[in-house]
């Protein structure tokens, strides 16, 4: 059976990018058809400047967030990054694996590197091995595919040469993995800069439609999204990012294709009022789930529990073997 492993990061509230990028085809596709394991990676929160009680109330609230979208513990592994030791234990081989060059050349080191100056901070070291740690968490469940935004595809090409350099000199201890991107809302654009990705960890809040946010907020912000100076609704992602983006959300939204939905539009106006409409319908649901399991904790608690307990027994085979492989003698 296929299996499939994606992550996601306790840096900032989930956002709707998360959600249209990742998450909804988590669980509305890839746990009933693969055997499916998906994971708070709270180490990688560590990379950057971080509030320590802030990393383990977004870790819950991640996690919640992940079942309220519907993750059902039934059919999926739900774990915390930080409950399973394989996944540093296999970080530390694999960077024995990568080069220094190779980690420089990832466009989000380069760019969350250059965020760190500027506010005055130092890069830590962590940041520029943040994605061999992502391999590792990969490549430790011999995962096929890994459903993801296109941001995060370059990191996932990185994890299959890693992988297949280590086969090649140690043994054919990995599956290499692949990408695997959503049609449409690969990548949601900042509503206020759609020149920009819609990320939880910058700080534009206008510009981000973040899961938990109140239906009128969410209308607010998409009526106020940033168009472009053309006139006619038209699906052009260079030239009109804008209009682009907002039809690539109603087209995440309906199931319907973003150039055949811009035909049936004249203004600007009624195009972002059906996709506030969209998105709020979208997440009703979701926000509604939330509550509940939010007056629960003792059940979350419990399914992180599990998942990890299921994750480490996946996860040991596969890093014992890749430990034997490169070298290192076994305990007694
Ligand atoms: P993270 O936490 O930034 O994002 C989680 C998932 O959401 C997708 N995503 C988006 N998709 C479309 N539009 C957007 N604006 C948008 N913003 C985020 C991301 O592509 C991702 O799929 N490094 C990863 C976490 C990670 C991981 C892994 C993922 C760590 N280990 C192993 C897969 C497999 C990250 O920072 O994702």
């Amino acid at each position: 059976m296929t299996r499939v492993f994606s992550g996601i990061k306790p840096t900032g509230h989930l956002t709707l990018g998360n959600y249209l990028g990742a998450v909804r085809q988590w669980a509305a596709v890839d746990q009933h058809r693969a055997e499916s394991l998906f994971c708070v990676v709270d180490l990688h929160a560590l990379t950057v400047e971080h509030d320590p009680a802030r990393v383990r109330r977004l870790s819950r609230q991640a996690a919640t967030l992940l079942l309220a979208a519907g993750l059902d513990p039934r059919v999926c592994t739900l774990f915390v990054q930080s409950h399973v030791d394989e996944h540093t234990r296999l970080a530390y081989l694999l960077e024995c694996t990568a080069a220094d060059g190779e980690m420089r050349r990832m466009v989000q080191y380069k760019e969350k590197a250059a965020r760190e100056q500027r506010r005055g901070g130092s890069v830590r070291l962590s940041l520029l091995t943040y994605p061999v740690l992502m391999a590792a968490d990969i490549l430790a469940y011999g995962a096929d595919e890994v459903p993801v935004g296109d941001d995060q595809a370059q990191h996932v090409e990185l994890t299959r040469d890693l992988a297949v350099r280590f086969n090649h000199r140690y043994g054919p201890v990995f599956t290499v993995p692949r990408a695997v991107l959503p049609q449409v809302a690969a990548r949601v654009m900042n509503l206020q800069d759609p020149g920009s990705k819609m990320g939880k960890s910058e700080d534009t809040g206008p510009g981000i439609v973040y899961l938990l946010d109140e239906p009128e907020v969410v209308r607010r912000k998409v009526l106020r999204a940033v168009t472009d100076s053309g006139q006619d609704v038209a699906y052009d992602p260079q030239e009109r990012p804008g209009v682009a983006n907002l039809l690539e959300i109603l087209a995440a939204c309906t199931g319907r294709a973003p150039q055949d939905l811009a035909a049936g539009y004249d203004s600007y106006g009624a195009l972002k009022k059906d996709t506030a409409e969209a998105v709020v319908e979208e997440l009703r649901p979701l926000r509604e789930r939330h509550a509940e399991l939010v007056a629960d904790p003792g059940y979350v608690d419990g399914v992180l529990r599990e998942g990890a307990e299921r994750a480490r027994a996946l996860a040991r085979p596969t890093v014992d073997a890749a430990y034997r492989a490169i070298g290192l003698l076994p305990p007694g």
